[in-house]
């Protein structure tokens, strides 16, 4: 199964991907190919240490959103992937390459949605309003995309325990240790074993 991981930022679920491949707990996987929508990312640097082709496509260099859209399916397209990965991907992804790739793009959420999901819930801010909220768990989904903002069928979800003297940061960690770099992993072996999900 050859797949595209889309990033925007420190790349810790595409390192336990790229690792996991490595010590064969993703079976018949291979990344095909690294998309970032901001050159800083340092995922790309962890693509280019794995010796994974990386490109960044970003919205800056685009007259307009839909030129943006259309250079970011072309991008995708280009590696031909059985299944795209979202990875702290932080861009709304294009109804047409919803439609192009039904069921074969998957995303990994930090909350139990639907908790902490939708429009404005992303990175710290998932982990802020969860420690508002004063939840005692949280943890991290994975789902498939589709046209709405984190509204896809879910395909595996893991809990985390909420620690008093949480900040965000700190909670953020234990969320990927324990839940994310777990299962983004396993739902990618699942789906590469044919699974019924
Ligand atoms: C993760 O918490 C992911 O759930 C969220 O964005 C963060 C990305 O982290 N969507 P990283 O770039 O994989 O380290």
């Amino acid at each position: 199964m050859d797949i595209v991981v889309c990033v925007s930022g420190g790349g810790t679920n595409l390192q336990a991907i790229i690792d996991k491949i490595a010590d064969g707990s993703i079976s018949d996987t291979r990344i095909v190919g690294v998309i970032s929508n901001n050159r800083d990312a340092y995922a790309l640097k962890r693509a280019e240490d794995a010796g994974i082709e990386a490109v960044c496509i970003s919205p800056k260099d685009y007259e307009s959103r839909d030129e943006f859209n259309e250079a970011l399916l072309k991008g995708v397209d280009k590696f031909a992937p059985d299944l795209i990965v979202l990875a702290g991907f932080l861009v709304n992804i294009p109804e047409q390459m919803v439609v192009r790739y039904r069921n074969r793009i998957i995303n990994i959420h930090p909350s139990l949605i639907p908790s902490f999901c939708g429009k404005g819930y992303y990175g710290l801010k998932v982990h802020e309003k969860a420690l508002e909220r004063g939840v005692k768990v949280t943890g991290a989904t994975v789902h498939y995309v589709d046209e709405g903002t984190d509204t896809g069928p879910i395909i595996l979800q893991k809990a985390v325990e909420v620690m008093d003297g949480d900040t965000p940061e700190i909670l953020q960690r234990r969320v990927m240790e324990q839940a994310e770099w777990i299962i983004l992993p396993k739902a990618i072996d699942m789906i590469a074993k044919g699974m019924d999900i």
